[in-house]
């Protein structure tokens, strides 16, 4: 019990350190070494889109390189295998556990040369008719 306490901790830990630290550190870019074009098959046959969006923009934002956890592939695979081959026992439900005997880390540095690739590029609010009339109606109404 002590021992699944202890490295849920330690995982928990890495995550939030590798997610402020890799944040805080210059934007060298990362190495890539997988496959963007296999690993945008991958992404969509192992489920992350049905959490993480077609191009990774959510609660957990993997677009524009901003998540820490994706600032390297080897973070990125230590957070990936934290609860399968790391801790099995380590209880979440948030994100499935994908130990390699289901994603090989050929395909899980392929999926993550896939993510790299996303960007969160929303066009203006000006650029769009009905934004432009919300805008254009609220600037109307407001107090002079
Ligand atoms: C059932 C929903 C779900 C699926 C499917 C899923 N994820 Fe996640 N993912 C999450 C949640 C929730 C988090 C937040 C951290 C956590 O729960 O550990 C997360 C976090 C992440 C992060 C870290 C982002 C950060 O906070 O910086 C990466 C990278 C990631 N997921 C990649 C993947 C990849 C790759 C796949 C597919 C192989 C995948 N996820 C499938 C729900 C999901």
């Amino acid at each position: 019990m002590i021992k699944i306490l202890i490295s849920t901790l330690l995982i928990s830990v890495v995550s939030s350190l590798a997610s402020t630290v890799l944040k805080a550190a210059p934007a060298t870019p990362a190495m890539i070494s997988g496959n963007a074009d296999k690993g945008e098959a991958l992404y969509y046959n192992h489920g992350c889109y049905a959490c993480h969006g077609y191009n990774g923009i959510g609660k957990h934002n993997l677009a524009n390189d901003v998540s820490g956890i994706m600032m390297s592939e080897a973070v990125y695979l230590i957070f990936l295998r934290a609860r399968s081959e790391l801790n099995p026992p380590l209880p979440t439900q948030r994100m499935p556990h994908y130990p390699e005997s289901s994603l090989s880390d050929q395909e899980a540095l392929d999926i993550y040369a896939y993510i790299r690739t996303f960007k969160d590029t929303p066009p203006e609010a000006e650029s769009n008719a009905t934004m432009r009339a919300i805008i254009n109606s609220a600037q109307s109404q407001a107090p002079q």
